[in-house]
């Protein structure tokens, strides 16, 4: 009988071990990605032009966004840490109820790609006002710099 009592706490102290267990996964994981070399990026961000990418995010991404660390939140949530972190994920950013909701968990270049050619159809609702990027290679040198830029 004392059985019966057990099973529930253990399985309650399991799922703790394992939440805890998740988070400092994270945690870890979010530290753990040193910024890579452009020629280590996957294709076609590995040709970028880096020194395009930066101008044009400072260009159209600046006024709503800082990508160092350091300096927090602006308009738009701090882009540092935003393909580890988890979609909607910023600290202290009050998100739109849209892109909290958005089904995927984690940003990859690919989902980047989609939001930043049109970011009201990729997420209806979303509260980032831009007018999507139709150029293509525009985009591609944009993502490239974040994708070494949010990991330095
Ligand atoms: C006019 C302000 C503005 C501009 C310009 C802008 N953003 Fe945003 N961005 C936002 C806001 C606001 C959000 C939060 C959206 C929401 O909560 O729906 C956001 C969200 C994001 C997110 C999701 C972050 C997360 O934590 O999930 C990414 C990635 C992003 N923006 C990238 C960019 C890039 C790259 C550019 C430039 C090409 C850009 N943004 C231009 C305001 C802006």
């Amino acid at each position: 009988m004392r059985l019966v009592g057990l099973i529930p706490v253990t399985f309650a102290a399991m799922l703790l071990a394992s939440c805890d267990g998740e988070a400092a996964k994270q945690a870890a994981e979010a530290a753990a990605v040193p910024a890579p070399k452009l020629e280590d990026l996957p294709a076609p961000y590995n040709t970028a032009d880096l020194a395009r990418g930066k101008a044009l995010q400072g260009r159209k991404c600046g006024a709503c966004h800082f990508v160092q660390a350091s300096r927090g939140n602006q308009v738009g949530p701090n882009l540092h840490g935003v393909f580890e972190r988890g979609v909607a994920k910023a600290d202290k950013y009050n998100y739109s109820p849209a892109l909290k909701a958005f089904a995927e968990p984690k940003w990859t270049p690919e989902l980047l790609d989609q939001w930043l050619l049109s970011p009201d159809s990729f997420v209806p609702g979303t509260a980032m006002r831009l007018n999507g990027i139709t150029d293509e290679t525009e985009r591609r040198d944009i993502i490239a710099y974040l994708l070494i830029a949010s990991r330095e």
